[in-house]
């Protein structure tokens, strides 16, 4: 059976006492509650070890924003999977659509990174998803097929089983314009047909597939209630933990 989760994704903010004090609250939450899924949080690469330190990762999984499509060596500034793995993180987010918008990533880098990724046994929270345009002139299911199947389709069956995609429509996200719970409910059932495709049906039935996009307390409920909606990847709600933990308990 697949996995619900609930992921944040903290992007560029917080300084590290702040994100410190951030997952320390997110991690006293869980402590006496038993959420209906799995809780997730994704930080920045400056706050992994020290937030490793402060959560028990039975309860809180630890993950990384990216990481680089290289193993090691003289690539100044890059991260590496290996070195994201030896801070005590378990998942890594690639492909969001900012890293593709804004510093060029592209199915090839993103063929490495999670190559890489899953040597370092790092689960990869795969990010696809379409652009206004291309949800207004109806070509987002090719488009959501394409970041599939470049990036991912060279996979083993066994390998594309460890991965968990997240749909992220880039005209959701920061913007405050959800998608409806159909409108994800849609695209996600088609992209499980993609998987069932390649790879049959098992597998495609054991994908958590996440949406993510100004997903908030008060829409989490109505968009988690959809059956091929397995949970949500949280931007700017996962800021704040009782925010956060509002989407986590809406399962
Ligand atoms: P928001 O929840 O802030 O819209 O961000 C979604 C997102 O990009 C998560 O990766």
């Amino acid at each position: 059976m697949r996995k619900k989760i609930v992921a944040g994704n903290w992007k560029m903010n917080t300084t590290l006492g702040e994100g410190v004090g951030l997952a320390k609250d997110v991690n006293e939450a869980l402590k006496n509650a038993t959420p209906k899924c799995d809780v997730i949080i994704c930080v920045p690469f400056t706050h992994l070890a020290p937030v490793n330190d402060v959560i028990d990762q039975n309860k809180l999984g630890l993950g990384a924003e990216n990481c680089a499509d290289h193993v090691k060596g003289a690539y100044t500034g890059e991260i590496s999977a290996e070195m994201v793995a030896s801070t005590g993180a378990k998942y890594v987010i690639l492909g969001h659509s900012e890293r593709r918008q804004y510093y060029g990533e592209t199915s090839e880098t993103l063929k490495e990174k999670v190559n890489l990724a899953l040597a370092n046994n790092l689960t990869p929270i795969f990010c696809i998803g379409e652009v206004l345009e291309e949800r207004e002139n109806g070509t987002y299911h090719d488009v959501v097929k394409n970041q599939i199947v470049e990036a991912l389709f060279d996979l083993s069956a066994e390998d594309f089983g460890k991965i968990i995609l997240a749909y992220e429509p880039v005209w959701a996200i920061g913007t405050g314009k959800t998608a409806t719970d159909d409108q994800a409910e849609e695209i996600h059932a088609y992209i499980r047909g993609v998987i069932a495709d390649k790879y049959g049906k098992e597998v495609a039935d054991n994908t958590s597939i996440l949406y993510g996009g100004s997903c908030k307390p008060s829409n989490a409920a109505q968009l988690f209630a959809k059956p091929n909606v397995d949970g949500g990847l949280i931007g700017g709600a996962a800021l704040d933990a009782q925010s956060f933990m509002g989407i986590v308990n809406a399962f």
